[in-house]
Parts: structure tokens; C-alpha cells; sequence
């Protein structure tokens, strides 16, 4: 059975392409909500019915289990689905948690009381709508004492990549540095909290200086997912990847095949 791998636009990729690589034998089905991207400007309600519509779409490709290959759906949609809408015979994980358990040196599902951990100092990089539901904050709270983060709210930076605009999505991510370093002028760990970011690692690390230590998702939500159908088996397949969107085809598969170097084909969904 494949597993659904859902993001606003181009950005999931990022993971498909990890958790891709770590489980080579499994079926992919990767959803892009591009006609409605950037889902980051928009308001909790607005993403919670857009992230319901294209989960219910990877069910409907039959799909048992989906990714929220999207923070920004993670953090504002993910809990409401899962309370009120996900049925019981499915599944639908999000990519914080993973990032999170990394960052406060934890295993998968270790719940155990907050503890004081080695990092202290640590900038946030996501949308603006992510940056709004303190969920990383939240969940932070939950596994780690002491650790002061501050949020950068990087408007513009997912419209830039969706149009493959690299010029001026460096020229954000720069000024959203600098922005953030007039509030914690030597962050330790950078959390590129968004999963276009990755797109823009290079850009990152340049403006924060090599000391700063920057975490991406990819790999942590890969070893995650791994680590979850090994408990959850049942889910073999040919190693098979269909690419969805909502957007025009054409347009996407360029700008994907412009970012990962390889050959990606989009279907309408
Ligand atoms: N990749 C999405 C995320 O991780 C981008 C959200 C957007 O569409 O603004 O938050």
C-alpha cells in the first residue's frame, strides 16, 4: 500500500526525497496543493480545510497512511484532524515531532517530563502562519526546560521557490536572518522549520555564519516514518512514486526537476 506524502507546493519533496532514498521498496503517492500555495499567509481554518481536502484525496488514491509533509499543515490543521476527522482506519503523522525529539536528544515516542537539554539558544525559521500557533514552542515545552527560541516569521521566502525565483528568495532569507539576529544576536541551532527551506540550506548557513548548527527535517522524519512501519508492517511495494498537484503540470514538474536534479513528472490530481 503506498503511503501519501502531502505538502502546499513544492516543498514535500524535500522529504519525499529522504524517506525515499531510506525506504527504497515503498510506494509513494505525493500530493502538491499548488493552485493554493502558499498555505503559510493563510488562516488556521482556511488550512485545515484545504489539508483535509488533499488528505482525503491521498486516501482516496488509497493511501492508509499520509504524511503532513507541510508544517505549516502540521501545526495548524494536523491536531484538529486528528481529534474530529482522521477514520479509524487511517493514519496521518506530521513532520514536527521528529525535529523536535532530535533537537531535545530524545527517541521516537519517549514522553517522558521535560528535562534540561545541550542546546540553549535556538532560532526558528517557518511561515508566518506556522510561527503564529507557538507549536513548536508548544511542543518544545513538552520534552525540554531552559531552551529560549525565537521565531522568525520568513514572509515571501515559499512564493520565491514556488516561482523559482532564487534571486530573490537568498535576498529573503538574508534580510529574515538579519531580522532574527537583531532579536537573538547568537543562536546556536537553526531550525529550518518549513519544508521548502532545505531548498534554501546554503542561503541559510552563509547568512548565520558556519557555527550555527542548521536542522532540516528530511532525514529525521525518513528515520521516523522507517522507524514506524517497522512497528506497523505490512506496507511493501515496488518502490513506485506518482506526483500529484493541483496546479498546472507542466510548471511544476520544471521547477521540481529544477530543484532535485532529476526527473519528476506531475499529474493533475
Ligand atoms: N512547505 C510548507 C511548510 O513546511 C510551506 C507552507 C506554505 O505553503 O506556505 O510549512
Amino acid at each position: 500500500m503506498a503511503v501519501g506524502i502531502f505538502d502546499s507546493g513544492l516543498g514535500g519533496l524535500t522529504i519525499w526525497e529522504a524517506v525515499q532514498a531510506r525506504l527504497p521498496e515503498q510506494d509513494f503517492v505525493y500530493l502538491a496543493d499548488s493552485a493554493n500555495a502558499p498555505y503559510g499567509v493563510r488562516d488556521a481554518d482556511d488550512i485545515y480545510d484545504l489539508t483535509v481536502k488533499s488528505t482525503q484525496r491521498l486516501f482516496d488514491s488509497g493511501c492508509d497512511l499520509v504524511i503532513l509533509a507541510c508544517n505549516t499543515a502540521s501545526a495548524a490543521a494536523l491536531r484538529r484532524m486528528q481529534e474530529n476527522w482522521v477514520p479509524p482506519d487511517k493514519r496521518v503523522l506530521g513532520v514536527f515531532v521528529p525535529l523536535i525529539e532530535a533537537l531535545t536528544e530524545r527517541r521516537w515516542g519517549d514522553n517522558s517530563p521535560p528535562r534540561e537539554v545541550s542546546v540553549n539558544n535556538v532560532a526558528l525559521f517557518a511561515t508566518p502562519a506556522t510561527v503564529a500557533t507557538r507549536a513548536f514552542q508548544r511542543e518544545l515545552s513538552f520534552r525540554a526546560i531552559g531552551v529560549d527560541v525565537e521565531a522568525q516569521a520568513c514572509g515571501g521566502v515559499v512564493d520565491a521557490i514556488e516561482d523559482g525565483d532564487m534571486v530573490l528568495a537568498q535576498e529573503l532569507v538574508r534580510s529574515h536572518v538579519e531580522a532574527l539576529r537583531r532579536k537573538m544576536p547568537r543562536p546556536e541551532t537553526a531550525i529550518l522549520g518549513c519544508t521548502h527551506y532545505p531548498l534554501m540550506r546554503d542561503a541559510f548557513q552563509d547568512a548565520l555564519g558556519a557555527d550555527v548548527r542548521v536542522l532540516s527535517q528530511a532525514g529525521l522524519v525518513a528515520e521516523s516514518l522507517a522507524d514506524y512501519l517497522v512497528r506497523h508492517p505490512g506496507r511493501t511495494g515496488t518502490g513506485s512514486a506518482a506526483f500529484l498537484t493541483t496546479g498546472d503540470p507542466k510548471r511544476v514538474s520544471q521547477r521540481a526537476n529544477q530543484f532535485l536534479r532529476q526527473e519528476i513528472s506531475f499529474q493533475a490530481a
